[in-house]
């Protein structure tokens, strides 16, 4: 194998760069030379190719974001876009490709897969909401900024006595909310996944702060898409001093944690290994181990939380 390809594609999250690092210096180790693909499916689609050398991802492992930039393309999911692709592939000599992205980016990577390409995914999204990892790279740095930031709003809360409503990032997945909720000490957490009964969180809090707790924190998942109205509904129906914050992009960039370095350093030597071994598959953290998860398991599944988490959930919605 003499050169093999990497993009990084849709929303994008940190660890991805010290991904990129891992997969230039194991390629290196085995003669192998990288090209880097911009701007996600929209690079192999119009040929935005640039060589990637040790040199070029050294000094990048600790910062967030991509850089390779990433993209959604609307192109690549037509017959045309897709023939491009395959055209540019053909032409930049790549004899396999390692794709970063999320749950969209990983049906992208299986289609290639499927018309030959040997192509090997990486999971990466703030959200954990792909089959097969247990952890995607991203969601831990996401979590500890969620934390951080809910810690810090617990101080200006308390000494109000006020009601916060937090959102996080989820657009189908509760994960960052029920962890962070669990992380922070939230008296309240609504997700996706599970019903929630509003008047009884309402009359919870409010027995609470009768018993003289200074605030309270109510975490909701972006998914359950009744933020503003669970805020309004504690102001005006309960009575509370209430406030919102929506976390937005915050959760998605900054530098990665150590558990995101080296989880994506760790799926980034397995992703090159994988392409030297002629295995096309997702690679998935499972337990302590990475495993070659293959796509039409990781596709035919869907992630759930697990009894605990479930029962935590239930707890903290009623
Ligand atoms: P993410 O990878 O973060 O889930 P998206 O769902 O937006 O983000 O997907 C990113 C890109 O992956 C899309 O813009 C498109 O180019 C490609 N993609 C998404 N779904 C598919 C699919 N079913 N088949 C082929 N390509 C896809
Ligand atoms: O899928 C990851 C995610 O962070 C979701 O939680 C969120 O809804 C979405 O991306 C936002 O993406 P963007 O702002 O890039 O469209």
């Amino acid at each position: 194998m003499k050169r093999i390809g990497v993009l990084t594609s849709g929303g994008d999250c940190s660890g991805i760069n010290a991904t990129l690092k891992a997969i230039v210096e194991e390629a290196y180790k085995n003669n192998i030379r990288v090209t880097g693909f911009l701007e996600g499916y929209n690079g192999l689609v119009n040929d935005l190719a640039i060589e990637l050398t040790p040199m070029q991802v050294s000094g990048v492992l600790q910062r967030g974001g991509t850089i390779l930039m990433t993209s959604r393309c609307e192109e690549f999911m037509q017959e045309s876009g897709f023939n491009k692709a395959l055209k540019t592939l053909k032409e930049e000599k790549i004899e396999g490709l390692i794709v970063i992205g999320g749950d969209g980016s990983l049906r992208g990577a299986k289609k290639l897969a499927e018309a030959g390409v040997l192509c090997v995914g990486i999971p990466e999204s703030i959200d954990n909401d792909i089959y097969g990892t247990d952890m995607a790279l991203g969601v831990d740095t996401a979590l500890n900024i969620i934390t951080d930031a809910i810690d810090i709003i617990r101080d200006t809360a308390s000494s109000h006595k006020r009601a916060f409503v937090i959102e996080t990032m989820g657009r189908e997945s509760g994960y960052l909310a029920l962890m962070s909720a669990m992380a922070s000490g939230a008296e309240a957490v609504l997700i996706p996944e599970i019903d929630y009964d509003i008047d009884s969180i309402m009359k919870r809090l409010k027995s609470e702060h009768e018993r003289g707790r200074k605030y309270s924190i109510v975490v909701i998942a972006e998914g359950v898409k009744k933020t503003q109205e669970v805020a309004e509904k504690l102001k005006v129906e309960a009575g509370f001093d209430t406030r919102l914050t929506i976390l937005g992009h915050i959760q998605r960039g900054g530098n990665p944690s150590v558990f995101d370095r080296t989880l994506g350093m760790r799926m980034g030597i397995k992703a090159v290994q994988s392409l030297i071994n002629k295995k096309s598959s997702v690679i998935g953290l499972q337990g302590s181990d990475l495993k070659n998860v293959p796509y039409d398991v990781v596709f035919s599944n869907k992630k759930v939380f697990n009894e605990m988490m479930l029962e935590f959930a239930r707890l903290k919605s009623r």
